[in-house]
């Protein structure tokens, strides 16, 4: 079976070569010599500072909300990972949707400024697909209302925004490392902080609230990075060129393919293309179910990213229903960029959707 996203193996080698280094230094894990050189490499790789390695990108959302310990309600996406919510709930807050933009699919500016309260503490955007979202209106709203920003920059690791890496906006920023993402260590995650007293904050809380030998400064949380999944990002950064040309290529080859067949996502045109996922959204629910069934008789799994509508999550109190992100989620999918697939799967979703499209089929 071939699935939207295939994990990628560096060399192995290299990986053998850090192994023997952990052999030798015996350290596994609590900020060891491996997360260190991680973090020094990712800092510089992005042009950022203030960069700790974290053990999830659900975890580091969490830690971003406990870092700047605000209550009430945080104005978010409903078109995302479960995680850009569930971390607002697991941190006793109030996930309060704004619905998203039919092209970018990414939170629109105009509906955020429509749910803001004298409760709202934050705004919580996700750059979807590794799609910039509109960064200055969203800054501009946070400044008008004194509220914090922290993206969910999951998805966007190849992605600037005006010159600078995307991970530079807001006060924080999180990128999960997780083994399906264009760069990995095996489970893990990033977090960015734009202040320096936070982030000293931050690798206290990160373990545990321990600041020394004998002593716990305040309350924490585990979200350790260990030295295996440290080694393994070491080893990744140095192919991520490799891994993003292919990506490129890919990318390009479908829309070459499929534009004009399909919805193809509006890309912020002040921010770097990238080139992580191929989303395709096709005119309705049943030409997106046609053109899934028609990809599994070839065994190719295509995944209906994002699904379900965040706003349906059977944990969020009833609000105003988000009817773009539902829309969107219920004919979008996410096709395969890797294994040579993207011919086949261009042919069969055009094969598809012409058939359904012709004037015999009822
Ligand atoms: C947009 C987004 N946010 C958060 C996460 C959570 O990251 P993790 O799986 O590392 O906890 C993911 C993971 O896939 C994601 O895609």
């Amino acid at each position: 079976m071939t699935y939207t996203t295939k994990i990628y193996l560096p060399d192995k080698e290299k990986f053998k070569a850090y192994i023997d280094e952990i052999y030798e230094s015996r350290c596994l894990t609590n900020n060891g010599p491996l997360v260190q050189r991680l973090e020094k490499k990712l800092e510089a790789y992005f042009g950022v500072k203030n960069l700790l390695c974290i053990s999830n990108g659900t975890d580091a959302l969490q830690l971003a909300y406990r870092l700047l310990e605000v209550e009430g309600e945080v104005v978010t996406t409903p078109f995302s990972f479960v995680s850009t919510t569930s971390a607002i709930v697991v941190e006793g807050l109030m996930p309060v949707f704004a619905d998203i933009d039919m092209d970018s699919y990414n939170i629109d500016p105009e509906n955020i400024v429509s749910v803001i309260t004298d409760k709202t503490c934050a705004i919580a955007p996700c750059h979807v697909f590794g799609n910039a979202c509109k960064i200055d209106a969203i800054d501009e709203i946070a400044k008008r209302y004194n509220l914090k920003v922290i993206y969910d920059a999951s998805h966007a690791f190849d992605v600037k925004y005006k010159g600078q890496h995307i991970l530079n906006y807001g006060d924080m920023s999180i990128i999960s490392f997780h083994a399906t993402k264009l760069f990995h260590t095996i489970e893990g995650a990033a977090i960015v902080i734009k202040d320096d007293v936070l982030y000293e904050k931050a690798k206290i809380v990160r373990n545990c609230g321990i600041d020394g030998p004998d002593s716990v400064a305040m309350l924490g949380v585990n979200a350790r990075m260990n030295e295996v999944e440290a080694a393994m990002g070491l080893c990744m950064i140095d192919e991520e060129d490799i891994i993003q040309k292919e990506r490129k290529a890919s990318h390009e080859f479908y829309t070459r393919k499929l534009r004009g067949y399909v919805q193809l996502q509006k890309k912020n045109e002040d921010a770097t293309q990238s080139y992580t996922y191929f989303p395709v959204v096709f005119k309705s629910e049943d030409e997106m179910n046609r053109v899934r069934e028609a990809l599994l008789g070839k065994d190719i799994a295509a995944r209906q990213y994002f699904k379900p509508s965040l706003d349906t999550l059977p944990f969020v109190e009833d609000q105003n229903v988000m009817v773009k992100s539902r829309d969107i989620s219920s004919r979008i999918l996410v096709v395969p960029m890797h294994s040579g697939v993207e011919p086949l799967v261009s042919e069969i979703i055009i094969a598809t959707l012409k058939e359904m499209r012709s004037p015999e089929y009822s």
